[in-house]
Order: structure tokens, then C-alpha cells, then sequence
């Protein structure tokens, strides 16, 4: 495994992130329900690779994810760095409408005391006293930065959380953020959707993240399952499936699809490595501090994906990869 600095933090993070949305099932993640035993196992497997940096959201499976997190993290919690995020809640407390499943309201409210709640639910959920990060779920234009600023860093100075950052955010933001006279460590990461098939609002985010000296954090870099294989196109889900609406899901897409993974297969043979290993080296080639942070529930697909920090891409390799996907390349995707 490979560590670097989570942007200006003092955080030593496995350049592989655990991305734990899929964990919390429910309706969202419908074809898999975890337990607390499979969570301790894909716990197991990250250590076994050296994987010490967990992402979750008190959203994933309406707070299921952290609490499974929390039941196997019993007696090693010092052994990750635990990142979870804040302002989508379903307290009822206000805020603005994100959206409604399963019976739930969930808001976003990026104010100061819905802050705090969010960190104290999440803590309690976790069973743990602190947090090693913090992300703003869903950067927010209704409340101001300054307040969200203040609050972010008092909690720095609590010793709640070791380094804060912002998710489905614009460069404009980061510079918002990053410009707040309330800012004493400032943000550490965004975390944004980014994969080869749209890679556009990464591109445009890595001059401001290198200027501010932070870490981009990938999502979606398998497109969800999507990108890791023909087969993966068969696969039907429920209506209510967070991969029945990302585009890749319709039959039109699928031809597109197959040519790429039929125009990349003998670079993979080359390589010795799957399409999911070729995309996610891909990705580290796009950014210095880049995150790579992958959906699993396997534990298997711990050591499948370490693998991909071991494959060199020379830059015609990169380009011929690109060049590939280019014709079914997608503008950022709202999720
Ligand atoms: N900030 C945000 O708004 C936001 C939005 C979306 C996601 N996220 C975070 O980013 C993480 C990653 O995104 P994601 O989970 O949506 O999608 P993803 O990482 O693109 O894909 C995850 C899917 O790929 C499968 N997979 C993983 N490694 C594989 C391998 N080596 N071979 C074959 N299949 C493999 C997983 O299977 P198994 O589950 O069966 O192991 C899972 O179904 C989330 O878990 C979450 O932590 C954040």
C-alpha cells in the first residue's frame, strides 16, 4: 500500500479509500443487505492490504452504514482513519429538502448547531469520541460558509475532528471556503465524482485543489459496478437501486460499453489486470494527491483493488485509454 498526507492535514491515508455507501444497503444498495460479522470481515481484508481510511455518511443506509462500521471497528478503532460527513440529516429540524425514501425526509443543513448534531450522531452510531475527518455532504448556497467555517474548525480545536473537507462542490467553493476569515486549518479534500468516463469536473478542480494543497477524492470511479466488466451490463436492479439511474444502466449506453471494454481488453492482457484495476490506475495518473476512493462490500475486492497501485501507464497508454471512451464521455452526473 502507498500512504500519503490527506491534503494540509497531518493524516497519513492509504492512497486506496473504503467507500462504504454500498454497506448501508437498504432500498438504495438493494441486492445486499451486510451484517456486522461481513463488516468486520471487508475490515479485516483493508488491514490485510494496509487500507487504513474508511469513508461512510450518516445517509448510507439511513445510519446503518456507520453503525456497522462501528460494531467492527470495536477494539481498533486507532487502527483507521474514520471519515464521515455532515449537513444531510433526517432529524426534521429543518434545513432544505434533499429528498424522501423508505419514509424518511432527508435535509441539508449546513448551519453550525445541525453540524454538531450531525458529528454527535455519528460519534454515538461509531461508538468512537472522534473523527479523524469530516466532509460537507452536499456544499450548500443557503447558509452561510462563514458560519459552516467556524463551526468546522471550533470542532478542529475540540479535538472531534482531525481535518474537514467538502463534497459535490465547485472550485468556486473551495475557494469560498478557503478564503473565510474563520479559517485556521482550512479543508484537507473534496470528495467528487470522477471516472474516466467523466472526468471533466475533476480536471477543472485539480489546479484550485493544487493550489490550496488538497487531496481530490474519487467517487464513482468504477461508475458504480459499470466499469468493471461486460458482464456487469447484464445485471437488472430494483427501481429504487441508486444504479438504476446513472446512464450506463440503459441498453443505448451498452453497445458504447462493450466497444471500450473490447478496445481496452488487450491492454489488460498486457497488464495482467482487470478493467477495474485499468480504471482505477487510470485514475491515479490524473492527480498528484488523488484519493482513490472504491465502493466494496466484498472483502475480496480489498486485495483486487490494492493491485491497481502496483500498474504503470505509460502516457500513450493513458491516451489510448482515453481516446477509447471519448465518443460515450459524460459531463459530471448529479448524484
Ligand atoms: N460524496 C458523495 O456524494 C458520494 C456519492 C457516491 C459515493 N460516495 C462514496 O464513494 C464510494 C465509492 O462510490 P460507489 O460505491 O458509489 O461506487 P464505485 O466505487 O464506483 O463502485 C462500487 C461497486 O464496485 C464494485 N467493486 C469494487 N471493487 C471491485 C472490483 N475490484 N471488481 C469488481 N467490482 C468491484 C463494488 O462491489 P461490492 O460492493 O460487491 O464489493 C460496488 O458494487 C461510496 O461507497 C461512498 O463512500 C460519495
Amino acid at each position: 500500500m502507498k500512504y500519503k498526507k490527506l491534503g494540509n492535514s497531518d493524516l497519513m491515508v492509504s492512497v486506496l479509500a473504503l467507500g462504504t455507501w454500498g454497506l448501508g444497503g437498504g432500498s438504495v444498495w438493494s441486492d445486499k443487505d451486510s451484517t456486522a460479522a461481513e463488516a468486520a470481515r471487508l475490515l479485516d481484508a483493508c488491514k490485510e492490504q494496509g487500507i487504513n481510511y474508511i469513508d461512510t455518511a450518516p445517509v448510507y443506509g439511513t445510519g446503518a452504514s456507520e453503525t456497522l462500521l462501528g460494531k467492527a471497528l470495536e477494539g481498533r478503532r486507532h487502527d483507521f482513519i474514520l471519515q464521515t460527513k455532515c449537513s444531510l440529516n433526517w432529524r426534521g429540524e429543518g434545513g432544505n429538502f434533499h429528498y424522501s425514501r423508505d419514509g424518511y425526509t432527508v435535509n441539508n443543513d449546513t448551519r453550525g448547531p445541525a453540524i454538531r448534531r450531525d458529528v454527535e450522531d455519528a460519534l454515538r452510531r461509531m461508538g468512537t469520541d472522534y473523527l479523524d475527518s469530516l466532509i460537507v455532504h452536499y456544499v450548500c448556497k443557503s447558509f452561510p460558509v462563514a458560519e459552516t467555517v467556524d463551526t468546522l474548525e471550533a470542532l478542529v480545536r475540540e479535538g472531534k475532528i482531525r481535518a474537514y473537507g467538502l463534497s459535490n462542490s465547485q472550485p468556486a467553493d473551495l475557494e469560498e471556503y478557503m478564503s473565510a476569515p474563520e479559517k485556521k486549518q482550512g479543508v484537507s479534500l473534496v470528495q467528487e465524482f470522477f471516472s474516466i468516463l467523466s472526468p471533466f469536473h475533476g480536471r477543472d478542480y485539480f489546479p484550485v485543489c493544487q493550489k490550496h494543497n488538497v487531496s481530490f477524492q474519487t467517487y464513482g470511479v468504477l461508475e458504480e459496478g459499470f466499469l468493471t466488466g461486460p458482464a456487469f451490463l447484464e445485471k437488472t436492479f430494483a427501481k429504487t437501486d441508486i444504479r438504476s439511474r446513472i446512464p450506463w444502466v440503459q441498453p443505448e449506453y451498452h453497445a458504447g460499453l462493450r466497444r471500450v471494454f473490447a478496445a481496452w481488453q488487450p491492454l489488460c492482457a498486457a497488464k495482467g489486470c482487470s478493467f477495474a484495476q485499468l480504471v482505477e490506475a487510470w485514475a491515479l495518473t490524473q492527480y498528484e494527491q488523488m484519493s482513490l476512493l472504491v465502493g466494496m462490500r466484498r472483502p475480496e475486492h480489498a486485495a483486487a483493488n490494492a493491485a491497481c497501485l502496483d500498474i504503470a501507464l505509460t502516457p500513450e497508454e493513458i491516451g489510448f485509454m482515453e481516446d477509447a471512451v471519448r465518443e460515450i464521455q459524460v459531463p459530471v452526473l448529479d448524484k
